[in-house]
């Protein structure tokens, strides 16, 4: 099924920071959210969740910050079993072990809370917990940011494998070019609270046309990079 949303917008302390934004989304879609620092990514990212939940489909969101999805007074083993239980499933029936092996963060101490843990560490945890069911979307922003490049690679790499077969469509917010360029066929460019362009990534990075995504594309340097 097609995800469709229609006139997204944000205004926070009386300034508009998303303009009016309508999407569809492909189901096995996989988009990248590009765009300069504060040009309205996360805004439309929680802008999409809201609006897709209120339509009553499911999605896991993988916030910018572990800090949006981890309580610090809570511990780590809290948080899991708050995420089954929000999937309707019974404690322990994730396959917790598995993903956390994945991640490689299996061993790590769950009765901490997680500023116990690195934020890498953290993020990962973040991103074990919105795949234990199987959404209509997962959109995850910028989930590599706390991980050093090679994690960052294997995470994707999870990421990828986790998503092959499945219905579940990606949405990748970053502005990372080099992650985009490898892992979505699509690309959404931001700039100012606008979605500015949209089309194959392919066509983006190598014929931008608006000023944004040329200014994002004119840093090469992004073919270079390991995921
Ligand atoms: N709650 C808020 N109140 C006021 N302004 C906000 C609020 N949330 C976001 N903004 C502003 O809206 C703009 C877009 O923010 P947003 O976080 O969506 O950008 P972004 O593209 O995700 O940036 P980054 O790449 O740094 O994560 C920014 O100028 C930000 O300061
Ligand atoms: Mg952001």
């Amino acid at each position: 099924m097609t995800l469709k949303v229609t006139g997204l917008s944000a205004i926070r302390s009386g300034r508009t920071i998303l303009s009016p934004t309508s999407l569809e989304i492909e189901p096995r879609g996989r988009t990248g959210v590009v765009g300069a620092s504060g040009s309205g990514k996360s805004t439309l990212g929680h802008a999409l969740i809201d609006d897709l939940r209120v339509q009553g489909l499911s999605v896991a969101h993988v916030p910018q910050s572990p800090d949006e999805a981890l309580d610090p007074l809570r511990s780590m083993t809290f948080h899991w079993r708050e995420a089954e239980v929000a999937l309707g499933l019974m404690p322990g029936e994730a396959d917790q072990t598995g993903l956390f092996k994945a991640l490689g963060i299996e061993g790590a101490d769950l009765r901490k809370r997680p500023w116990g843990w690195s934020r890498g560490m953290q993020q990962r945890f973040v991103i074990a917990m919105a795949l234990i069911g199987i959404p209509d979307l997962i959109v995850l922003d910028e989930p590599t940011s706390a991980l050093d490049p090679v994690v960052a690679a294997a995470t994707m790499d999870l990421l990828s494998s986790f998503l092959k077969g499945k219905e579940t469509a990606m949405i990748l917010i970053t502005h990372d070019l080099g992650l985009a360029a490898r892992r979505v066929d699509t690309l959404i460019v931001m700039d100012a609270g606008n979605l500015v362009e949209q089309g194959r990534t392919k066509d983006i990075l190598e014929r931008p046309r608006t000023a944004a995504a040329k200014a994002l594309s004119a840093h090469r340097s992004w073919m270079a990079l390991p995921c």
